[in-house]
């Protein structure tokens, strides 16, 4: 039982470690971190491609189901320092960013193509905010406010998202929720459901997005808009 508690643990803590953003260059991060001027910064990017992220040849872009590219301090690291972080959120058909927070962000977002719904509660006691973003249209998700999104539409969606930190960070609840004990989660959620297996469902944190409801899938499968897929 121990074991298989520990084994648990394990598959949960490396779904999330597969998803944080590789840092690509700590040792250059620190040393602009600590510059003391920001010629000395300059010297420590000497070359134009020091200057340049390409978010389409990023692991994550991705629209099957979807992708959270960040350049942040991790996968791009002149922007330590900054206080920003730009990201691009693909969402394939249905697609979803399952609610999260950002521990260290505010986050604006700015629908590029597609139809994506969204939701935000900023805090105990606040009402739920949602809004349906087209191209050219933003909606605010303040610094930890719990938030979430999905593609209402069979065609991608696309969005631009600024977060005013060069190291955001990302909390998905449900993995981190379901991740608790049983005598925790079980508790909360009553009914004596077995939470640990609840856990063995959510999906891994992976690209940031997740497939979304069947039903939409297999309406937009009908119309032939759902590219092959292996969920
Ligand atoms: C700058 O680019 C040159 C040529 O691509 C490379 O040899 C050099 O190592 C780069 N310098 C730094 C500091 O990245
Ligand atoms: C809750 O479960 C955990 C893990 O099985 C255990 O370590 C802890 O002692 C339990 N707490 C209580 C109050 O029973």
């Amino acid at each position: 039982m121990l074991l298989r508690v520990g084994f648990l643990a394990l598959v949960a803590v490396a779904s999330v470690a597969w998803a944080v953003d590789t840092d690509k260059n700590p040792d250059l991060v620190a040393k602009l971190r600590v510059a003391n001027t920001n010629l000395d910064r300059m010297k420590l990017l000497p070359n134009d491609t020091d200057w340049f992220f390409d978010f389409t040849k990023q692991d994550k872009y991705t629209f099957s189901p979807g992708g959270v590219v960040n350049a942040n301090a991790a996968s791009f690291p002149a922007t330590a320092g900054h206080g920003m972080t730009m990201a691009i959120l693909n969402l394939g058909p249905c697609s979803m960013l399952p609610p999260h927070i950002h521990p260290r962000a505010t986050n604006f977002v700015v629908a590029i193509s597609g139809t994506t719904q969204t939701y935000m509660v900023a805090e105990n006691g606040a009402r739920t905010v949602t809004e349906t973003l087209r191209p050219g249209q933003m909606t605010i998700f303040p610094q930890a406010s719990v938030h979430t999104m999905m593609n209402m539409g069979c065609d991608n969606a696309q969005l631009v998202s600024a977060l005013n930190s060069d190291d955001s960070g990302t909390t998905n609840l449900a993995n981190t929720f379901f991740s608790f004990p049983q005598n925790i989660t079980g508790t909360v959620i009553g009914g004596g459901l077995n939470a640990q297996d609840i856990l063995g469902r959510v999906p891994a944190v992976g690209t940031g997005s997740n497939a979304g409801p069947q039903a939409c899938i297999a309406a937009c499968a009908k119309k032939g808009k759902m590219v092959k897929r292996e969920w």
